[in-house]
């Protein structure tokens, strides 16, 4: 490994105990190291403005870095064990090309705030995918809810309770699926701020020039205080995840209906080929994998969650700790977006089959509508209830799934589902 940055007479170095603190520390900062270059460019900029590097420093360190993120992304420039972290690497390979330029682009910052303004700058990106992700599902949702409907039952306690259709069923998920992405959006709303240039947490005897970052960077506004900015640590992380989570506990109960509706025993629907995998010993075997781990993938956005609200147990400023939070935001991230982003092409292809479905609709499915129907009439509901209750076997005399879902009127039944309010809702996040 390169000369830690913090190495100075004294420092003593014992490679068993730095693999424990680096670890694979390293290997993760690749996962942000091309924000960490962008905030570093904001961060020379502010430096010059307040005269800390010269206008001439200042372009040849921002051409460097700009290079730096070409050789990165190409994979000329491998970012490994030879450095303690990302933050490391840039300094050096700054130093190594432009010697004194390079060695003062750590003026007035910290790798506290540096690690921060990385994170935060990947967070807001992250959102963007979720935001984008669950804005595709309500839309395929919409489009589908307005499809011709075909009934099914619909169940409570995985019972049949009373009748529902196909359009109740994709608008039920439309409508969480923009509440979802306006969570996103306001999630979004609150990490967006700049902790650059609060720098070990105290800040710094420089007018460094934050406003300046924070419109580079693209924040809508500064982390004033740089104590609040290390507080903010793992908070930030935390909200993303459970915006995450939240999206991603819709798509556990879809996945889990989709899981049933699949089986034999339902045979609801009919899922695209791509989505299902053989068994490696019974050749008859068609399995819903893709679906169970779309279900399985809440467990690893919880988990990240978990991981960071323990690390959290901190006094107030940096902790290495901290670091440990990387990880798993990583790795939830990474769960979440990835199981998100493959569920409007699943729900375009979705096939019901129409027939089971119908013929898994019993008579006494229509008992509510035929207790509400004497209730509206005069009878006291509670009567009504009894009667219907008594005669229920015999409630679907004359009656079909289509004239249950006809008369179901109330404001998001099937007779009203209110596709065009939930559209525009959906459309307001276009603004
Ligand atoms: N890898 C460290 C982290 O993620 C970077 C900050 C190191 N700061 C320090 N004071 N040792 O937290």
């Amino acid at each position: 490994m390169t000369q830690p940055l913090w190495d100075k007479p004294g420092t003593r170095i014992d490679a068993r105990i730095m693999q424990f603190l680096a670890g694979d520390d390293v290997l993760l900062d690749r996962e942000f190291f091309l924000h960490d270059i962008t905030a570093s460019k904001a961060h020379v900029e502010g430096l010059a403005n307040i005269g800390v590097v010269s206008a001439a420093e200042a372009t040849a360190l921002k051409r460097e870095l700009d290079t730096l993120a070409a050789d990165f992304a190409s994979g000329e420039f491998v970012l490994d064990e030879r450095f303690e972290d990302g933050h490391s690497a840039i300094e050096a390979r700054l130093t190594e090309r432009l010697g004194d330029a390079g060695r003062r682009v750590h003026t007035g910052r910290s790798r506290n705030d540096q690690v921060l303004v990385a994170t935060r700058l990947w967070l807001k990106d992250k959102l963007g995918a979720l935001e984008s992700h669950c804005r595709a599902i309500a839309n395929v949702c919409l489009e589908r809810a307005a499809q011709p409907a075909l009934p099914m039952p619909g169940y409570t306690h995985l019972q049949r309770a009373v009748v529902s259709s196909t359009a109740m069923w994709f608008a039920g998920f439309a409508e969480g699926f923009i509440d979802n992405a306006w969570r996103a959006r306001q999630t979004l709303a609150l990490i967006d701020a700049n902790p650059l240039g609060t720098a070990a947490g105290y800040g710094v005897n420089l007018k460094l020039d934050r406003e300046h970052t924070t419109k580079a960077l693209g924040f809508a506004r500064m982390q004033v205080s740089p104590i609040y900015a290390q507080l903010s640590r793992g908070k930030f992380e935390m909200a993303v995840l459970e915006a995450i989570a939240g999206a991603l506990l819709d798509l556990r109960r879809m996945a889990w209906d989709l899981s049933l509706f699949t089986t034999a025993e339902f045979n609801f629907v009919q899922l695209p080929a791509e989505y299902t995998t053989g068994s490696s010993i019974m050749p008859n075997k068609r399995n819903p994998d893709v679906i169970e781990l779309l279900r399985a993938s809440y467990a690893s956005v919880a988990a990240a969650r978990t991981e960071i609200e323990q690390l959290l147990s901190l006094p107030s400023g940096y902790q290495r700790d901290l670091q440990f939070s990387k990880g798993s935001i990583f790795h939830g991230v990474r769960r979440g977006l990835g199981a998100l982003e493959l569920v409007p092409d699943l729900l375009v292809r979705l096939q019901w089959n129409g027939p089971t479905m119908r013929a898994a609709i019993e008579p006494a499915m229509y008992a509510t509508d035929v207790a509400i129907e004497q209730a509206a009439a005069g009878v006291p509901f509670r009567e009504a209830y009894r009667a219907a209750a008594q005669a229920a076997a015999s409630a679907g005399q004359g009656r079909t799934p289509e004239d249950s879902l006809a008369i179901r009127v109330s404001p998001g039944a099937g007779d009203d589902l209110r596709l065009d309010e939930l559209r525009a809702r959906l459309a307001l996040l276009e603004c």
